[in-house]
């Protein structure tokens, strides 16, 4: 790609994401943007200062070398410095100067890009990562401000058209026969230190589940005693289940008519054949013990949506290495739901695994722990602070993850109680 390519590449993208988090903060008044809706989020006008202030420190500070916009608010947008429950009660700029700020920060970040050489001496300018980790970083926190959203009590503000329907029958799992497979990538220019470097890893073979788990199956699990029966839960989710007293996914509600589930202000039936979403780890964990398995570990999952047994190699996504199209995967809140199993036959990976990309985050065993080889870029808190925590990991992104996020490589992370993220999983057992 020649560097004028690489500009005009940047340069929508950077606009795309601008219009989605422009259209998450515009949908709501100036007293919604304020409020927390609930004390596990910021408000959205912190995220939206925050995404301009990272725009601010790493584009025209860092890559452009140019003076300080605001300096003085670093302190307040800096998620390490005070925890979402405290956020509401700082001195944040209010929605005017957040969106004169959020101009301003833009203006100069184009103008860096406009000059910008993406020398590949220098590794934060080689093939423009810092703009594509800029880029990532707005559109995850759209996707937390999509949540936000979802969280938000009031009349409906968000519009989209339904999901596609399912177009084929997907039922049952897919054999994995063992075998070494390339894992992380060591070529995907914008990807994180996180999925760094590619390296072999041998797994055993596996069954995995060719679809998510459903709404329709999940139902069966709670109409079953699922969340009355200890036996099914670790100890430390069944301490957590009684704790929060959960009874089924976040946002369902059940009246004389059956389960229904409220969607970013809309109460809607449960549509059984969509895959369920807005479930921890521990009653992801509880269902597939219920079910007679487990959940697949990160290895089983990137080598169910990437490895193709044809050529040996892994792809970046499961049909191939072009970038995602809507014919794909159900992403960048295009809908505002998961779609049905089916939905999308040709996003499935060579051995026959539907949906991995796009629709819920799939919860897995395993822990977030570094690749070996591992080297933090561009600064420790990006990855490294948060290996060996109390982490399970999420792959595949949801319906509210932009194509930027969600290769297959990627790796999310998030606490085993975690419920109002885009989360749901998908089964598999030892062969
Ligand atoms: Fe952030």
């Amino acid at each position: 790609m020649t560097t004028q390519d690489l500009r005009l590449t940047i340069a929508a993208e950077l606009e795309k994401t601008r219009a989605r988090t422009t259209a998450l903060t515009e949908a709501v008044d100036e007293a919604d943007l304020i409020r927390q809706h609930s004390p596990l989020m910021s408000p959205l006008i912190w995220d939206l200062a925050h995404v301009a202030n990272q725009e601010e420190l790493w584009l025209v500070r860092d890559v452009g070398g140019r003076d300080p916009v605001r300096q003085d608010i670093d302190e307040l947008y800096d998620a390490f410095k005070y925890a979402r429950k405290d956020r509401p009660a700082l001195p944040l700029l209010d929605p005017a100067q957040a969106r004169a700020y959020v101009a301003q920060v833009r203006d100069k970040a184009l103008d860096v890009l406009d000059h910008a050489t993406f020398d590949p001496q220098r590794r934060l300018l080689d093939n423009g990562f810092a703009f594509g980790m800029i880029v990532q970083h707005e559109q995850q926190h759209d996707e937390t401000m999509l949540a936000t959203h979802q969280l938000r009590i009031g009349d409906p503000v968000l519009n989209a058209p339904p999901p596609p329907p399912s177009q084929q029958r997907v039922t049952g799992e897919v054999f994995i026969p063992g075998g070494r497979f390339t894992m992380g990538t060591d070529t995907d220019v914008w990807a994180l230190d996180n999925e760094r470097p590619a390296h072999t890893v041998d797994v055993p073979a596996f069954h995995i589940d060719a679809a998510p788990v459903t709404n329709g199956q999940y139902q069966e699990f709670i109409a079953a005693g699922g969340y009355d029966s200890p036996q099914w839960w670790s100890s430390r989710g069944w301490a957590y289940r009684q704790k929060a007293g959960l009874v089924a996914p976040l946002y369902w509600q059940r009246d004389d008519s059956g389960w229904h589930v409220r969607q970013f202000g809309r109460i809607n039936p449960i549509n059984l054949d969509e895959p369920v979403v807005h479930v921890c780890y521990f009653e992801a964990e509880a269902f597939a013990n219920w079910a007679g398995k487990r959940l697949p570990t990160e290895a089983e999952w990137e080598k169910a949506a990437r490895f193709d047994p044809a050529t040996g190699r892994s792809r970046r996504f499961p049909w191939g290495d072009e970038t995602p199209e809507p014919r794909h995967a159900n992403l960048g809140q295009r809908h505002l739901s998961p779609a049905p199993v089916g939905a999308y036959p040709e996003g499935a990976s060579p051995a026959g695994v539907h949906q991995m990309i796009g629709d819920v985050w799939e919860w897995l065993a395993s822990d977030f722990d570094p690749y070996p080889g591992f080297t933090a870029f561009p600064y420790r808190e990006y990855s490294e602070v948060f290996f060996g925590g109390d982490y399970k990991m999420l792959r595949g992104g949801s319906f509210g993850t932009d194509a930027s996020a969600a290769r297959s490589t990627f790796r999310n992370w998030d606490h085993p109680i975690r419920r109002q993220i885009f989360s749901g999983f998908r089964l598999a057992r030892d062969a």
